[in-house]
């Protein structure tokens, strides 16, 4: 993909359409799970130069989410109250049909002017599966089933008589009209670090989301897939996930982190831990999202706090550009108190990282001086 490594990064943000925000901690969070807190914000956020919001996909209480707005539904209303914004929708293959969910992206994406997006996510919360009397396959046929159902969306969206034979989908003659407005189709975004995740993302995915990561754990995802896309002539982009805290001084910044952590819901916490081993550790080569995460790195659930976007707006902007030139083509943020983060995001950190990313590019143009030896 000629370029992309040159395009301005891009921003997303984590909609907080389950209760209790994005830390699984007592600290006071001023975020509210409601439609119409999630409404202005949206407008907020896409007033402030994020270009895509994410929801996530959770059907019933666990580890703090007491209560939850479903995602396709919801995406579907953040689409109608703004203009720009586009929405990704998480959600499961096992508990969609891909034909079904084929069909409502189409809708929402007519709708929204060619908005609509997917983050197709495989799966940890196996009780979500097996209470709702579905089967909970093992970790890489769930990754087995993934893959058909993306190649299933795929050849919905883009073919008149779409025709698909797997082991998990079978599709004869079938038409979807109309068709997404979205070229070639809706994004489609995925979320999983595993080895098979990363195999799946080389081979079918627009994007690969990484959780939180430090500068060497990105880059050793970044390598991987790419190596995977290029065997599959493929191209793939990259998204990484951080809890951003940005603060006018550094010690404001990690004094709030340290009060989240230290008013983490300890249960909430050891039961999410316990949950996830059906992720990436449950796999003979113990890769992928959780592996190696310690108590202080789940207390916000997606390991945000490893990214290291914690102090002032120019720490920040220098990490993310760090994290550009590592590959990274979109931040993904989770905030604490999302209406005013968001906006102080848009005023004070963004600029600067923009700023930042402006002088990268006049460096790239501008040639190295020749160094002329002397005799
Ligand atoms: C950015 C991102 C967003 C995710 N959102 C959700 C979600 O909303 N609901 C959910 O059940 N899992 C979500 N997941 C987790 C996926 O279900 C993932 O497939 C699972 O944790 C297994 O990951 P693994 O490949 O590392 O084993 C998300 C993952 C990432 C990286």
């Amino acid at each position: 993909m000629p370029g992309i490594e040159s395009e301005p990064l891009k921003f997303a943000y984590w909609v907080p359409n389950v209760s209790g925000g994005l830390v699984t901690s007592d600290i006071e969070q001023r975020t509210d799970w409601g439609y119409e807190y999630n409404r202005d914000l949206a407008v907020l956020a896409e007033n402030s130069g994020f270009e895509y919001a994410l929801s996530q996909v959770r059907y019933t209480a666990s580890y703090g989410a007491a209560y939850q707005h479903e995602s396709t539904g919801f995406s579907l209303a953040l689409l109608l109250a703004t203009q720009r914004l586009k929405v990704i929708a998480a959600i499961h293959p096992g508990l969609w049909h891909p034909g079904v969910l084929a069909k409502f992206i189409a809708s929402a994406d007519v709708i929204s002017g060619g908005r609509a997006a997917v983050n197709v996510v495989s799966g940890w919360f196996k009780d979500e599966f097996t209470n709702l009397g579905e089967p909970w396959l093992e970790h890489d046929e769930r990754y087995r089933r993934s893959e058909e159902f993306i190649r299933v969306l795929k050849e919905l969206w883009t073919n008149d008589h779409a025709e698909f034979a797997g082991d998990f989908y079978r599709i004869h003659d079938f038409d979807i009209k109309p068709k997404p407005v979205g070229r070639p189709h809706p994004e489609i975004f995925q979320g999983g670090n595993s080895t098979a995740a990363r195999k799946l993302a080389g081979r079918v995915s627009d994007w690969y989301f990484s959780n939180g990561k430090d500068f060497d754990g990105f880059s050793e995802q970044v390598e991987e897939v790419r190596g995977y896309a290029a065997e599959n002539d493929h191209a793939v982009r990259f998204g990484l996930n951080g809890f951003v805290i940005a603060r006018e001084t550094e010690s404001e910044a990690k004094a709030v982190l340290r009060e989240i952590v230290e008013k983490a819901n300890t249960d909430a916490v050891e039961g999410f831990r316990n949950a996830v081993k059906q992720a990436g550790g449950s796999t003979s080569d113990r890769k992928g999202m959780w592996a190696d995460s310690e108590f202080k790195d789940l207390v916000q659930y997606n390991d945000g706090f490893r990214t290291g976007l914690i102090g002032t707006p120019e720490q920040i902007a220098d990490r993310a550009i760090e994290y550009k030139k590592r590959g990274a083509n979109l931040l993904l943020l989770g905030f604490l108190h999302y209406l005013e983060d968001v906006e102080y995001f848009g005023k004070h950190v963004l600029p600067v990282i923009r700023a930042k990313e402006a002088d990268l590019e006049r460096g790239a143009a501008t040639p190295e001086p020749l160094v002329t030896s002397t005799p």
